[in-house]
């Protein structure tokens, strides 16, 4: 499978034996990173990282990944660049293009906006396009994070439970981006897939209508309900966090008002006791750790976040190595 050149900005461009490809490069990535095998293969090659948000693993996994690859990574602000002055798409994508391997972005905090933005990058660029989130999608942390329930639960996903809900946050409105990422990518694996939030978080039409396409599909199921309870039910994995309301983004303080009512959407040892004994709890990070969950499961026994942050290496690499 040649996958030499294909843009990443969404797990549906890719096709399910892809992304497989894709999980088992970044296993067998991970495997020499442990052993200390050198894996050189992006040796002199550099890809620019453009970030409109802030990132702690995301620009880490990838500047890292880079160098261990033999290659460099760029790390450019929009502010502190020529896009703050208005500088277009197609010339960040034709000229980044020119000096090197690959253009990485990050755009996640106005819907409509960010998937746009690195499409057009990528109509332009002659090098591939990775998303390390969007409005619409984040699709290293979907890899991440199946390939953290493919080395739990094994390949075969069929039937397992995957509660992907809302839950209270105060620091701020987060992107939709990882549950329209984990209902599009999950549902793809034959999973069960259950969507919990309040009235006010509804999520985006597209990937709400992927996520019943590739349920029907791919034999698994994808349901919406309104109680974090409910979807916790018996789950094998369960992944609470906070996002934002798609009409309120330019309100913060309005939205914030709004999310006090949820208070109670907390991820507690209580809820816990509602899922498989063997369940997983999940969270992309940064959680705000008291609301959206207690310390008494991020740090607890089903918790597996620090696998999960770890594999966003490894995919990144994964990815990269077979791309660019
Ligand atoms: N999960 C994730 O994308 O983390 P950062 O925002 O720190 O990159």
């Amino acid at each position: 499978m040649n996958l030499k050149g294909r843009d990443f900005i969404s797990t549906q461009d890719w096709s399910k034996e892809e992304l497989i490809a894709a999980l088992d490069k970044s296993a067998e990535l991970k495997e020499k990173f442990k052993k200390g095998i050198p894996h050189r293969e992006l040796q002199d090659k550099t890809n620019f990282l453009i970030f409109f948000d802030k990132s702690t693993r995301t620009r880490n996994s990838f500047e890292a990944g880079m160098t261990q690859l033999g290659g460099h990574a760029h790390f450019i602000e929009s502010q502190t660049s020529q896009i703050a002055h208005g500088e277009s798409p197609k010339d960040m994508g034709i000229i980044l293009s020119s000096y090197g391997h690959g253009i990485a972005i990050r755009h996640d905090l106005v819907p409509g906006e960010g998937n746009r933005y690195m499409r057009e990058v990528a109509k332009w660029a002659d090098k591939p396009v990775y998303n390390m989130q969007c409005d619409v999608d984040h699709p290293f942390q979907m890899m991440a994070d199946l390939m953290t329930i493919r080395e739990i639960f094994g390949s075969n996903l069929q039937g397992k439970k995957i509660a992907v809900s809302w839950a209270y946050a105060p620091s701020y409105a987060k992107p939709m981006s990882v549950p329209q990422g984990l209902i599009m990518l999950m549902t793809r694996f034959g999973m069960d897939v259950v969507l919990a939030h309040p009235p006010e978080y509804t999520l985006m039409d597209e990937p709400m209508a992927h996520a019943k396409q590739n349920a029907a599909e791919n034999g698994g199921s994808f349901t919406v309900v309104d109680s974090m309870d409910e979807a916790f039910k018996d789950a094998d994995i369960v992944y609470p966090k906070s996002w934002g309301i798609q009409s309120l983004f330019g309100e913060p303080e309005k939205a914030l008002e709004i999310s006090k009512k949820y208070k109670n959407w907390i991820c507690d040892e209580d809820k816990m006791k509602l899922t498989k004994p063997n369940s997983i709890y999940m969270h992309c990070l940064p959680a705000d750790r008291g609301y959206e969950v207690t310390d008494a499961v991020i740090d607890g026994p089903h918790s597996v976040i620090y696998q999960e942050a770890e594999n966003r290496l490894h995919t990144a690499k994964g990815i990269m190595a077979l791309t660019m």
